[in-house]
């Protein structure tokens, strides 16, 4: 379905718990934050209910993130459930990894085909610090299981002035002869980095400037991708702040609690709760086609008062 700008509305993403075994410095305070009661959270069939109706009105991929989504029990069946669903071409899923080798054979068998990591830093000690407790070996064995399993597999990065900004390279060099794309992700101001020093905002230039041979290829999505000559994958460059891709946007997200929200940096929330038959068609309806036109990250903080583990990244 088309929203009131034109754009193509095609894929969900969906927030599957708000709970997570990390607590990366970016997302989550150190104590966690006010965790949504297990009543609050929607049922996985209500989930798939939703899956179902969205899949009426064009949605055609399907991402499954969290928090961290492995933490959410029944996933693998959910999985398999939704694959099944007319409409449903693609399902995949934004993970830390931590998990992902107790469950990533079982999800590729129930339909899963791409998966992205989290992954901001190689070294094993930094890893810790910017998770509060991750393990790099896990999440590294992760990456390699998934392709092994034939999965297609991104790197997210988040870009911190500071922290990895000099580890741009060896992050590339992951492309080198690996079939995957390492997308280097702008930090946004949202949540727990709103009282953050400029200095961590940094803009995905420098990718560019320090690696001034990439190579421009295509828009996949929200990223623009590049390659290193020889180099077997790619790279993306996700940048919210410094080339708004808004225009080109065609996500919407359901929070684990029920909220349909049509864009990650408005404070405008649909309640889908409850919805069944045709109200729940006419909640979606008018989700989609109030999309907002773009959010205004270059100009200030996020409008939303979410923190980014309540929304799914
Ligand atoms: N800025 C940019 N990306 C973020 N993520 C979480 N918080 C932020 C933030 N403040 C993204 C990361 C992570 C995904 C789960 O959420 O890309 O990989
Ligand atoms: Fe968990 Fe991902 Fe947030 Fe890190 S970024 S705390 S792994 S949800």
């Amino acid at each position: 379905m088309r929203d009131f700008y034109n754009r193509d509305i095609s894929y969900l993403r969906i927030s599957l718990t708000d709970r997570c075994n990390f607590r990366c410095l970016y997302c989550m305070p150190q104590e966690g934050i006010d965790k949504c009661s297990h009543n609050d959270i929607m049922t996985l069939e209500e989930v798939e209910e939703i899956v179902r109706q969205a899949a009426k009105f064009g949605i055609k991929k399907i991402r499954l993130t969290g928090g961290e989504p492995l933490v959410r029990k029944g996933i693998v069946d959910f999985c398999r459930n939704i694959s099944a669903i007319p409409g449903i071409e693609e399902i995949t899923l934004t993970t830390n990894g931590g998990l992902f080798t107790s469950y990533g054979r079982s999800l590729k068998e129930a339909g899963l085909s791409r998966v992205n990591f989290s992954l901001d830093t190689l070294d094993p000690e930094k890893f810790r610090k910017i998770t509060r407790g991750g393990r790099l070996e896990d999440t590294l064995a992760a990456i390699d299981l998934a392709l092994d399993l034939g999965l297609k597999v991104k790197i997210n990065s988040v870009l911190i002035g500071g922290f990895n900004d000099h580890e741009i390279k060896d992050l590339v060099d992951l492309t080198k002869d690996q079939d995957i794309q390492v997308r280097f992700i702008e930090l946004m101001k949202i949540g727990q980095t709103l009282d953050w020093d400029d200095s961590a905002f940094v803009s995905n230039k420098l990718v560019l400037e320090k690696l001034p041979s990439l190579e421009k290829l295509q828009v996949e999505g929200v990223a623009q991708t590049y390659r290193l000559p020889g180099y077997q994958g790619t790279i993306g460059l996700i940048s919210p702040i410094s080339s708004c891709f808004c225009q080109d946007c065609n996500r919407i997200r359901l929070t684990a609690d029920g909220k349909l929200k049509p864009c990650l940096h408005s404070d405008t929330e649909i309640n889908l709760r409850g919805l069944k038959g045709q109200d729940l068609e006419e909640a979606l309806a008018k989700g989609i086609f109030n999309k907002p036109e773009k959010h205004n990250l270059d100009q200030g903080p996020s409008h939303s008062h979410r923190f980014m583990n309540t929304i799914g990244g």
